[in-house]
């Protein structure tokens, strides 16, 4: 891993269009609550003079690696292993109470994905995992599967991975953990997909395993949950005119993070018969981008994995 080197790991998604809109001011303070291997993080920290930046990722691996690209930066860049989820108190203990800009660029990293024994791809055969914070106490995949029900199995994988097949596939994976062979792996959860599918029943280009291993990937972090939470977090944090970027990868983040900009901006979601406002609608922000911005092609065929990328931003009123 030393010899690796760490700009190689993972492509930054829509670099120039996060700097364009967080448009980082000399002594400006910014917030990557997702720092991955620090892509945005070096872009945001070069772009002005005395930027500083707070960083956070849940994942020690992550951490290691953004320290590496960060070094050079000293004391401008303070680097926290933490779930956003914490941001607040993250913030508070680096005794900051606003900032000009947060930046989420959400999902997993390239190095996770990549890496067999983290057991987030079907294209490697290794334990599955999935945490993104591995190696805490949190529930793996495997065990998730070993604990839920097949009720709950499938709804999980219908929710989280809109996977039309869901019943069939929580089906089979519970039939294997009835007959003593539960799903240990990536390669025994892809092939428990596919026998459940059927070869050919999938219409998509996709390999019929993807839904899957999506759904639980946001299950086994919790990646739906603490998104809405995030966001109105990240813009109580804001300074006045402050920007909060939020890149997504599938429809399902995407919806949260426009449904929320949408709450915040003070549009009332009362019942039209109800004579007053109850629903405590209050502006907060200002939607700068009516459509998402999505990466063009040259981006997409250089970084393939940019394809379903999706950027939106706000800006706190
Ligand atoms: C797409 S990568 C970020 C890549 C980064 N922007 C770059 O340019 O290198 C997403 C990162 O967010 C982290 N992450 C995802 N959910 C998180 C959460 N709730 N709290 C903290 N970090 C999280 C993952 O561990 C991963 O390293």
């Amino acid at each position: 891993m030393s010899s690796e080197k760490v700009e190689n790991l993972h492509a930054s998604v829509l670099l120039n269009e996060c700097l364009e809109m967080l448009a980082p001011q000399a002594g400006g303070i910014f917030v990557d609550a997702t720092l991955g291997l620090a892509g945005h993080a070096e872009a945001i920290l070069s772009a002005a003079p005395d930027v500083r930046l707070i960083g956070l990722d849940r994942d020690t691996e992550a951490i290691a690696l953004a320290q590496r690209r960060l070094a050079g930066f000293g004391e401008r860049a303070r680097i926290v292993h933490a779930n956003f989820a914490a941001l607040k108190e993250v913030l508070e203990a680096a005794g900051v109470r606003t900032v000009n800009g947060v930046l989420a660029d959400l999902g997993v990293s390239s190095l996770q994905f990549d890496r067999p024994e983290r057991g987030f791809s079907f294209r490697f055969d290794a334990p599955l995992d999935m945490r993104m914070n591995a190696g805490s106490g949190e529930e793996t995949a495997a065990e998730l599967l070993e604990r839920l029900s097949e009720e709950e199995i499938a709804d999980l994988i219908y929710n989280y991975g809109e996977e039309r097949f869901s019943r069939r596939i929580a089906r089979r994976i519970v039939w294997k953990r009835e007959i003593g062979e539960p799903v240990r792996t990536t390669r025994e959860l892809a092939e428990t997909v596919e026998k459940a599918i059927g070869r050919g029943r999938s219409k998509d280009k996709i390999h019929p395993a993807t839904r899957t291993f999506q759904a639980l990937r946001i299950a086994v972090n919790g990646e739906i949950e603490i998104l809405e939470g995030f966001i109105r977090d990240a813009v109580e944090i804001l300074k006045t005119d402050g920007k909060l970027a939020v890149i997504t990868f599938h429809s399902l983040e995407d919806r949260i993070v426009k449904q929320t900009f949408r709450k915040l901006t003070g549009e009332c979601s009362c019942p039209p018969r109800l004579p007053r406002c109850v629903c405590g609608a209050e502006k907060k922000v200002e939607i700068l981008t009516r459509k998402p911005i999505a990466p063009g092609e040259i981006e997409i065929e250089n970084n393939p994995r940019a394809r379903s990328a999706k950027l939106r931003v706000c800006r706190k009123v």
